[in-house]
């Protein structure tokens, strides 16, 4: 799949978020070593704090459809104009958790909701110095 089309899936599945609170839809579409992809869209909730992003209801599909450790690619998609959006600091976290199990520096195309702009980022460049699973592994 080319990086429009994931970042189009990603911008589709913005189209389907719940965010009645913020109104800002944003959505995000996973790509497997294998090629399956899976969507998600931030779902929010009247306990403002409970709402959940797009990426982590991603990464959740990721892991039921073909595990974590195969993510490879990310698109996300997020507002309605043509400002990117870029993945949260918590969500930046949750991709750390897959790209230290797949060892694979995650490529992160962020995209503006409108279509008209893109930038293209790694896990490693998103949170430099991160804390992840590797961390914990015993010593060797
Ligand atoms: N949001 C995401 O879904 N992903 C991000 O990386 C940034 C923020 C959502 C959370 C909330 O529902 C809305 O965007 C406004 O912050």
């Amino acid at each position: 799949m080319t990086d429009k089309e994931l970042l189009a899936l990603a911008r589709d599945a913005a189209a389907k978020a719940y965010a009645p609170y913020s109104n800002f839809q944003v959505g995000c579409a996973n790509e497997s070593a294998d090629g399956d992809v899976v969507t998600g869209a931030n779902m929010e909730n009247a306990c403002y704090r409970l709402g959940i992003c797009a990426e982590q209801s991603a990464l959740t599909a990721a892991q039921h459809k073909f595990g974590l450790e195969k993510v490879t690619r990310i698109a996300v998609a997020g507002g309605a104009g043509d400002m990117v959006c870029t993945p949260c600091g918590g969500c930046r976290q949750a991709i750390l958790e897959a790209a230290q199990l797949s060892k694979i520096d995650v490529e992160i195309l962020c995209g503006s909701g409108n279509g008209s702009k893109v930038e293209r980022h790694t896990i490693g460049e998103l949170i430099p110095f991160g804390f992840g699973p590797a961390n914990l592994e015993p010593p060797v």
